[in-house]
């Protein structure tokens, strides 16, 4: 099995290349998928985008075992089951892991628009409570919630198979 990722701002490669130092496994940036023969298995990493997890296409007709998501929630919004509806992977081994982001003025392109607009969406809502207030305060900010111990359980799901 080797591991392929799909990483614009550095969170979601930084638990790939961990995966690959704890297991040993070879790892590919989706942009040398060519290298990797379409018989081999592959777990994959990618970040989510409103929902839809960035890369997963790419690697649709290859041998894919297991799907790895970043996001800055705490968990799978609005919940794992929805994102993996959503990105057609129900019959895969999925797992959730909180990634990061960079301040606001730091970030690029569209993505910085349309985080701009989901930030002012935000402060216009009436009731904020904590969540949506620290929310707020992350993507203005900037926010890093890698952590080597969320990958306990791909691990352990690596090693039971
Ligand atoms: C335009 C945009 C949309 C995003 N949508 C979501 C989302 O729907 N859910 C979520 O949890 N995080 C969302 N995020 C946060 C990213 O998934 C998070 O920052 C991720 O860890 C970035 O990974 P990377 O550094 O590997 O590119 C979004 C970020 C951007 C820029």
């Amino acid at each position: 099995m080797v591991i392929v990722y799909e990483s614009k701002t550095g969170f979601t490669k930084r638990y790939a290349d961990w995966l690959a130092q704890k297991t040993g496994m070879e790892i590919f940036s989706v942009k040398d998928l060519a290298k990797v023969d379409r018989k081999e298995e592959i777990i994959f990493l990618g970040w989510l985008k409103a929902g839809t997890i960035q890369g997963l296409k790419k690697v649709r007709d290859y041998n894919l075992k297991a799907v790895c998501a970043t996001g800055t929630a705490p968990a799978a919004e609005p919940n794992e089951q929805t994102v993996k509806a959503r990105n057609r992977i129900e019959h895969l081994p999925f797992f959730y892991l909180r990634g990061g982001c960079l301040p606001l003025r730091e970030m690029k392109g569209m993505d910085k628009v349309l985080l701009s607009c989901f930030v002012a969406m935000l402060k216009k809502r009436k009731n904020q409570d904590e969540k949506v207030r620290e929310s707020i305060a992350h993507l203005e900010n900037g926010f890093d919630g890698v952590r080597e111990e969320n990958l306990k359980p791909v691990l352990e799901w690596l090693s039971a198979r």
